[in-house]
């Protein structure tokens, strides 16, 4: 049985005040639930305060990206260790809005992987067609190459904290979620590369999380889905009745 995990991508929103403001809202609407995972990923600026005020509760705080080298001369970039000293336990790696915007590709997710590995924060790695991919019906190919080339040379005996998550871009803050059949197709799509990869007991026990698009509204459409173990929800986690009503729908 998989545990399921619900992941709040907060993006370039929030002020310090602003984030310990919806996360003692959460707090306050979650406490007593455990069943799920439950984990914030508010921007750099925020993390320690928030880290500070989830103190006491079962929330977990996620960053948003990190830098692939452990330390150094890098202008304006984050290390793994600064992360796990402001209180972070994961970390999103390759979203899509990294590759669109900051250039980054399946070559630098698979350093940034290594090192969050190594240093113990546990990766949420994101992959997910364009439009025009999945128009030219190439999204098993481009699913397969991004997490074959992200996860080249890894080895299964550290793989343990992989969370993998499916998020379409053209699902991505547009409205149009992908329905729950199409969600699970590509999971049992990923699930089934990865265990050609790493073997079937690794896959077996993978979590892959959609995301794109989900809200209240939606989420009892995924909640079943024998391949989904939960969402990485980005506008929808800016509000704590709505996030907190996407978490308690996994309880
Ligand atoms: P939306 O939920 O706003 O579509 O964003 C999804 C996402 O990118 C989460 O990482």
């Amino acid at each position: 049985m998989r545990e399921s995990v619900v992941v709040g991508n907060w993006k370039m929103h929030k002020t310090i005040a602003e984030s310990i403001r919806l996360v003692t809202e959460l707090k306050g609407l979650l406490s007593g639930k455990r069943d799920t995972v439950t984990v914030v990923a508010p921007p750099f600026t925020a993390l320690n305060s928030v880290s500070i005020a989830l103190q006491n509760s079962h929330l977990k705080l996620a960053a948003q990206n990190v830098h692939q080298a452990a330390q150094g001369a890098y202008t304006g970039e984050i290390s793994a260790s600064m992360l796990l000293d402001a209180g972070c336990s994961y970390v999103i790696l390759g979203h899509s809005e990294r590759r669109l915007y900051f250039a980054e590709t399946n070559d630098t997710v698979n350093k940034k992987l290594r090192l969050a590995l190594d240093e113990g924060l546990a990766p949420i790695m994101c992959i997910g067609e364009r439009q025009e991919e999945r128009d030219a019906g190439r999204t098993e190919e481009v699913l397969t190459i991004q997490l074959t080339e992200g996860l080249k040379g890894l080895r299964v005996q550290n793989l343990a904290p992989l969370i993998v998550a499916y998020e379409p871009v053209w699902a991505i803050g547009t409205g149009k979620n992908a329905t729950p059949e199409l969600a699970q197709e590509a999971h049992a799509t990923i699930r089934k590369h990865l265990g050609d990869m790493f073997g079937s007991v690794f896959a077996n026990g993978l979590r892959i999380l959609y995301g794109g698009s989900v809200n209240a509204e939606n989420i009892p459409g995924y909640v079943d889905l024998p391949d989904l173990d939960g969402v990485l929800v980005g506008g929808a986690s800016l509000n704590s009745e709505s996030f907190a009503k996407i978490v308690t729908s996994f309880d």
